[in-house]
């Protein structure tokens, strides 16, 4: 592998926010995700799993809706989001913990899952080989990223308005081009270097509507997610302009749409 594993990840503590305001942005997308990456990983009923930066909990609820609370666990550093998924999902077990040091035992959970956390984790193999250290031998470890510089079109339209409107510090901040293990193929090169072996790797597809561009505008300023961080450092002129540009990226006007959304899936087996 061409560079260090081990790298200060942008935007994690972004995640400090509201659960609302995560709902509003990509949390739209979260449960159709959710039902996917369960299909990919292949969990199947009586499973034990645990959901590794559960965020407000879209896959925890998901898995617990299949599987039930008592066989769902999660984790996640960021405190909001902890009480978040707890008020949300009572009967879960949620820790306020990250991926690269989970407080459960060796070989506890049939499936370890995390959707969209692997680029924000500061140490992205110490995270994925602690999940497979909680899960059994011939239990599954899966995951998914965003497809940040090509198909994920919320996100895509927003760094390309960015730039437009900021060129240096919305090109530094572009998460197409900062974040890590989101490029075709190198969430498999992980999996891998992790130690599990049969890996699969494959594109998960999802969509979500808006009742028009305030709609999907309104959580940006807030300032949650790498993009909301970015668009609440703006000052007011250059903020009104990414709005303007960000709606011309998109095509979109004052009429409902809807945006679809590419993930990176990877699947690997833990070694007996
Ligand atoms: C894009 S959100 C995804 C949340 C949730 N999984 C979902 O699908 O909605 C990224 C999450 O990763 C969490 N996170 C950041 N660093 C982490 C780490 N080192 N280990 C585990 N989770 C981390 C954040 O707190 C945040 O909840």
């Amino acid at each position: 592998m061409a560079r260090s594993l081990v790298v200060a990840m942008p935007g994690a503590e972004t995640f400090r926010a509201s659960a609302d305001a995560y709902d509003r942005l990509v949390g739209r997308y979260g449960t159709q995700l959710a039902s996917a990456l369960i299909g990919f990983a292949g969990v199947k009923p009586r499973m034990c799993t645990v959901d590794v930066g559960c965020g407000p909990g879209a896959l925890t609820a998901a898995l617990a809706g299949r599987l039930g609370t008592a066989n769902v666990a999660a984790a996640d550093p960021s405190e909001p989001f902890v009480e978040a998924s707890r008020a949300r999902l009572p009967g879960v077990e949620v820790v306020v913990a990250a991926a690269e040091a989970l407080p459960f035992a060796d070989g506890t959970f049939d499936a370890a899952l995390s959707q969209l956390v692997v680029n924000f984790m500061r140490d992205a193999e110490t995270g994925v080989r602690e999940m497979a250290r909680v899960t059994r031998p011939g239990g599954v470890v899966a995951s998914c990223v965003w497809d940040y510089a090509g198909e994920m079109t919320l996100l895509r339209a927003f760094w390309d308005a960015a730039r437009e409107v900021d060129p240096e510090r919305g090109a530094a901040a572009d998460e197409g081009v900062v974040m890590r293990w989101c490029a075709e193929g190198e969430l498999a090169e992980l999996w891998r270097a992790a130690g599990l072996r049969s890996v699969r790797f494959g594109p998960l597809v999802v969509s979500a509507t808006y009742a028009d561009f305030q709609d999907l505008w309104s959580p940006f300023p807030t300032g949650v997610a790498p993009s909301g961080a970015f668009c609440k450092s703006l000052d007011e002129d250059h903020r009104a302009a990414l709005h303007d540009a960000y709606r011309r990226h998109l095509g979109v006007d004052d009429a409902p749409f809807e945006l679809t959304a590419r993930a990176w899936a990877v699947a690997g087996i833990v070694r007996r």
